[in-house]
Order: structure tokens, then C-alpha cells, then sequence
């Protein structure tokens, strides 16, 4: 069976010279990057073009580079990393589990957090940023790119305004890395998170971008790797594909590449409006990375939808966590306005470089008639059309 994956904000696939580089590493430089003998050094200093080239991708110093086990920790370092009891902390209401629970847990160790809102479009308002701020507001946390549905956020006016009040920012830009240009002094954050599986490296680790002079406090106790930021023997492996891949994505935003992604994106987006009926785009107002589309299917039960898809051979997925058996709408959706119906009635379409406009044409094919088999199940549909 023919097979099309269309879920790439939720991991990508390996690129092969990604997978080359990390071969290597197991085959041939098996030393502990901190050993002083020749395999050591040779570990070393693989871990160290990685980190050099992660650097070229952000625009930062390498020794501000951290690597991580991935997105979740970078976020994490990041917030438990400088916040402490009696601080505030300003994020928002549309980022990541990643962000927004470790901001639950802050609260527990007598943090404040206030989570800012967002227009239709997804998008926070720098306003609403600015008169979040407090005398003890220590940290601004707001992500680049939403995963569910690719809109970029005010980041580079956000880090304006953090500076301005002198207030650290930090910014989950794992959906944007690779999609659009990041450059930390653009932006103006002192902490970027980024994951190497979204960028076609592979999955389990990831980066932490720590603006110079930015003390935080480590998350784990033991050697001292990272330049005493994160105990732990590295992954080489995976800080060696990291650092393939993130070349690999700097190459992509140079050529045609995210412009030939967001053609084909565009395609399917208004080749589905045109073919379906009641179906919108979330956040269509809003910029937004060039490879993720949100689309809601009025009358639709998005886990239907995408169970019956993946029967026929096209992987997508909904914004929504299945958690106990109970499909939560999700909090992204909810927090653009959307109805809890509305939201578990949206599909992500997430595309990656290795789709083709064959792979858009397969998806054309078969998401309409999907939709309307399902929909003539649907009492509610057939009620209101
Ligand atoms: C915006 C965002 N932040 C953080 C993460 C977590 O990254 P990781 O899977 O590397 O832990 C993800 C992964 O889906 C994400 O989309």
C-alpha cells in the first residue's frame, strides 16, 4: 500500500546523511568525550563541529550551545532553570506541554504565572506581554512557531519589550528551526529551545540556546559536562546527527526548498476549501510556518478522520491529546476561540522535504470522500446541510 506521511511537526523522517554521520560514530569513534586519550579527543571534537554548526543555524556563539535530550528539556532547563518561588513568569495559552506544564509545576514551588491569550488567528498580542509584566516578573516564555498550527508569534517585538523591562526571554522555537530563518539576536531572547527530530535529525536530543552571561541553575548534578550546565556523558550519536541535520536545514533555508514546501502546503490547502464544504483553516490570517496546515472539518470527529485515513495509507493527525480514553479538545483550538467540537473536528497536514506534489495529489484524492463517508454517518451534518 501506497503510504504518504503528513505529520511532520509530530517527528520527521532521518535524512540519509544525517544517518551517515551518526553511522560513523558508532562504528568508528566510540570514545567518551570527556576521556583525554585519542578517542576521546576525536569524540570531542565531533561534539564540538555539531555544536558549531547548531551555533551557524541560531546565529549564536557555540559555547552558548546546550545540548539536551531533546525539545522538552531544553524547555524545561529553560524555566526551571531561571525561575524561582516569589517570581512571576509570563507565557502563553497556546504553547507546548512542554512549556505550559512545566509552568503548572512552577506554580507549586510558589512561582506566579500568567498566560497570555491569543487572537482568532493564534497569535499573542505583544500588548497583552507588556501589561502582563510585574516588578517581579523574572521570565517571558512564548513560543516562535505553534506546532498545531504553524502561526509565528511576535517574537522579535516580544524580545523588544523583555529587554526593555530587563526581564529574561525564552522562546520554544522547536517548530520553527529549519522553516524559517532564527537568528537569537534578531529575535532578542537569551534562551532558545530547538529539537533535532522536527529538523530530520534524530529523536532524543535537542539544544538549549543560553545567551552569554545567563546563569542557570542545572537540572541534574554530576560531571562537568556542558561546561557544568548538564551533568551527563553525551549522546555522541545524536549530538553528531543534530549537527548534520542542523547544516542540512541551514542548506534548506537557503535554496527554493520552504518555498517549494509552502506551494505544495498552499495546494492542498485550497484544493480541500474549494472541494469540501464547511472546512477553515485555523490561523489562516497569520503568518505562518510554510509547512503546516490546520484545517477544520465541521461535523467531523478528527480521530475518525484520521483513523480512516491512515486504513487508506495518508498519516496526519489531530491537534487533540488522547488522555484515559477521553479525546480532550485541544488547548491551542480552544484558546483561538474554536468550540471544543470545532476543535476535535481539525487535522493537521504537516509536510517535510521529502514530500512531493505526487504525495499532495494522493492526499487531494483522499480526503474528500473521506470526509463526506463520514460525514453521512453524522446525524449533526446531515441536521444543518
Ligand atoms: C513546540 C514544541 N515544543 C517542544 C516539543 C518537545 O520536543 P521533544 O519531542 O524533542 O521533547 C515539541 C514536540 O512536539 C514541540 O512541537
Amino acid at each position: 500500500m501506497r503510504r504518504v506521511y503528513f505529520d511532520n511537526n509530530a517527528t520527521t523522517p532521518l535524512l540519509p546523511e544525517v544517518f551517515a554521520a551518526m553511522e560513523a560514530i558508532y562504528r568508528e569513534h566510540f570514545g567518551n568525550a570527556s576521556s583525554i586519550h585519542h578517542h576521546g579527543q576525536e569524540t570531542r571534537a565531533a561534539v564540538e563541529r555539531a555544536r558549531e554548526s547548531v551555533a551557524v543555524l541560531l546565529g549564536c556563539r557555540p559555547a552558548e550551545v546546550v545540548f539536551t535530550s531533546g525539545g522538552t528539556e531544553a524547555d524545561n532547563f529553560a524555566l526551571f532553570g531561571l525561575a524561582r518561588s516569589g517570581q512571576h513568569v509570563i507565557s502563553s495559552s497556546i504553547e507546548h506541554h512542554a512549556v505550559m506544564n512545566a509552568c503548572e509545576h512552577l506554580k507549586t514551588r510558589g512561582c506566579e504565572v500568567t498566560f497570555v491569550p491569543v487572537d482568532g488567528n493564534g497569535q499573542v498580542d505583544p500588548q497583552d506581554v507588556r501589561r502582563a509584566l510585574r516588578p517581579n516578573t523574572k521570565l517571558i516564555s512564548i513560543m516562535m512557531a505553534n506546532n498545531e498550527t504553524g502561526v509565528l508569534q511576535p517574537v522579535e517585538e516580544i524580545g523588544k519589550l523583555a529587554a526593555e523591562a530587563d526581564v529574561y526571554f525564552h522562546t520554544d522555537a522547536v517548530q520553527a528551526v529549519g522553516k524559517v530563518a532564527v537568528d537569537v539576536n534578531k529575535i532578542g531572547c537569551d534562551l532558545l529551545s530547538l529539537s533535532s527530530h522536527k529538523i530530520h535529525g534524530p529523536q532524543g536530543v535537542g539544544a538549549l540556546y543560553v545567551r552569554k552571561g545567563t546563569i542557570l541553575q542545572p537540572m541534574m548534578y554530576g560531571g562537568r559536562h556542558e561546561r557544568s550546565r548538564r551533568a551527563g556523558t553525551e549522546n555522541v550519536p545524536g549530538i553528531v546527527g543534530l549537527g548534520r541535520a542542523a547544516e542540512l536545514a541551514r542548506n534548506g533555508l537557503g535554496n527554493s526548498e520552504m518555498a517549494r514546501l509552502a506551494g505544495l502546503r498552499d495546494r492542498l490547502e485550497k484544493t480541500l476549501l474549494a472541494a469540501v464544504d464547511a472546512t477553515r483553516v485555523n490561523g489562516r490570517n497569520a503568518p505562518r510556518v510554510p509547512n503546516t496546515s490546520s484545517i477544520c472539518f465541521d461535523s467531523i470527529e478528527g480521530e475518525a478522520l484520521v483513523i480512516a485515513l491512515d486504513l487508506k495509507g495518508l498519516a496526519v493527525s489531530t491537534g487533540a491529546a488522547c488522555s484515559s480514553g477521553a479525546i480532550e479538545p485541544s488547548h491551542v483550538l480552544t484558546a483561538m476561540g474554536l468550540s471544543p467540537d470545532q476543535a476535535r473536528a481539525s487535522l493537521r497536514f504537516s509536510l517535510g522535504k521529502q514530500n512531493t506534489a505526487e504525495d499532495v495529489d494522493f492526499a487531494l484524492d483522499l480526503v474528500p470522500q473521506t470526509v463526506a463517508r463520514l460525514r453521512e454517518l453524522s446525524p449533526v451534518y446531515n441536521r444543518s446541510h
